[in-house]
């Protein structure tokens, strides 16, 4: 077992730490009060090669492994949850999907741009009515001898606004249930595609959430990803992939409040010594460490299983079910340690806290991730 992170690794940690410091910081609060796309920064990502870090690099990707795509996302969602959830999206959601099961020419026309970063990707499969029960689309893509005429709405859909390409799960065979299910990509700007209402959020404020509607919208044939009745398997697959995507940003969110409450307890003076000499206080932050490395292991594991081509939902699913729990302890005792501060913008933990939350239900709620754990290992 080797834990030590290749120089590759280790650059690439640097690079998103610094990343993260110099041009996610300044303005993370007022992107939060203001619920603000951070579209400028998510560019230089894109430029920066963050957005498609796993692809080939013939389709404009970096070729990296995903432990190296998890420690960028780690050190992101320190800084910005919300930056680092439009970073997951395109890259695990959208990217993966597209160069594993697309055509030479999806790959060219939409997977080059989007590994590039030039533009962004939504991947819409959640709807009204089909949260986590994911079978129950009610969107509908029928064909008719020219096209799929696709009509429905999908609900929070992450870079809603600012994606300029959509993977759109839909139901062309309703008799068949979920092996009715396909997938497609569309375009913004597509005749009878609008986007509606952006998301007044708790958490991940400066996230581009929103509803889109699609009424009798055009799809040509080529657009289609895979077969007819591929499309849930296809989603399942790439969220089992995305989910270690979440559980590195939730791991980041917990030890983005870890360092700030560590920094913290050093300078605040009570009772005439720094609070860190408070056996109270020593004791949160050794949890709050434990927990953090824990979730550590969980995810880099995950990442390792994908890497080397091991089955790896299960690791996947087990990891975000624990480091968002973690994300969500670790966060409340940052605010606690904290105190008063800790209840203000000024001082990051509640905003750390309230995006903590959001892992525990994108990608699949932590009650989902149960059902995958208990049905593998009830197999
Ligand atoms: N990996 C691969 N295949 C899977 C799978 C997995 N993790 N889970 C289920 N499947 C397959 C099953 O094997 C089955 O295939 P067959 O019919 O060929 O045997 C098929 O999918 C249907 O599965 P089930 O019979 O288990 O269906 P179910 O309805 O009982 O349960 C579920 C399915 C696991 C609960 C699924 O609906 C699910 O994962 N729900 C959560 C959806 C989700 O994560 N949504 C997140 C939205 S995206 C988002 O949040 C992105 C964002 O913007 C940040």
């Amino acid at each position: 077992m080797n834990f030590q992170l290749t120089e590759e690794q280790l650059a690439v940690r640097d690079a998103a730490r610094e990343f993260a410091q110099i041009e996610l910081l300044p303005g993370v609060i007022e992107r939060d009060t203001e619920g603000k796309f951070a579209k400028e920064q998510i560019k230089k990502m894109g430029q920066l090669g963050f957005l498609g870090m796993m692809v080939d690099p013939k389709y404009n990707g970096g070729g990296m492994d995903t432990l190296s795509y998890v420690l960028a996302m780690e050190e992101l969602s320190k800084i910005d949850a919300s930056a680092s959830v439009a970073m997951s999206v395109n890259n695990s959601l959208v990217c993966w999907g597209l160069e594993k099961y697309g055509t030479e020419a999806q790959k060219e026309k939409y997977l080059k741009p989007l590994a590039a970063g030039e533009i962004l990707g939504a991947f819409c499969l959640s709807e009204p009515e089909a949260g986590s029960d994911a079978t129950s689309q009610k969107t509908e893509a029928h064909f008719n001898g020219d096209y799929y005429i696709l009509n429905g709405t999908k609900n929070w859909i992450t870079n809603g606004s600012s994606a300029s390409v959509y993977l759109i799960i839909a139901q062309t065979d309703p008799i068949k249930a979920h092996k009715g299910i396909s997938v497609f990509i569309i375009e913004k700007g597509w005749e009878g595609f609008i986007i509606g209402k952006k998301e007044d959020k708790m958490g991940i404020r400066g996230s581009d959430t929103h509803s889109l509607m699609f009424t009798d919208v055009k799809i040509p044939v080529e657009n289609r990803i895979g077969e007819e009745g591929f499309g849930f398997t296809f989603a399942m697959e790439t969220l089992n992939g995305g989910r270690i995507g979440i559980a590195a940003q939730a791991l980041g969110i917990a030890a983005g409040a870890y360092e700030l409450s560590l920094a913290y307890s050093k300078e605040r003076k009570t009772f005439g010594k720094p609070i860190s000499q408070h056996q109270a206080i020593q004791f949160k932050l050794a949890d709050m460490v434990t927990q953090i490395e824990a979730a550590r292991l969980m995810v880099y594991k995950a990442a390792w299983l994908k890497d080397n081509g091991e089955d790896y939902a299960h690791a996947s699913a087990m990891a975000k079910l624990f480091a968002s729990q973690v994300a969500m302890d670790v966060t409340i005792e940052a605010v606690q340690v904290h105190g008063g501060y800790g209840y203000v913008k000024e001082y990051h933990v509640e905003r750390l806290m309230r995006d903590a939350k959001i892992t525990q239900i994108y990608e699949g709620t932590s009650e989902i991730q149960k059902i995958v754990i208990s049905r593998k290992i009830l197999k």
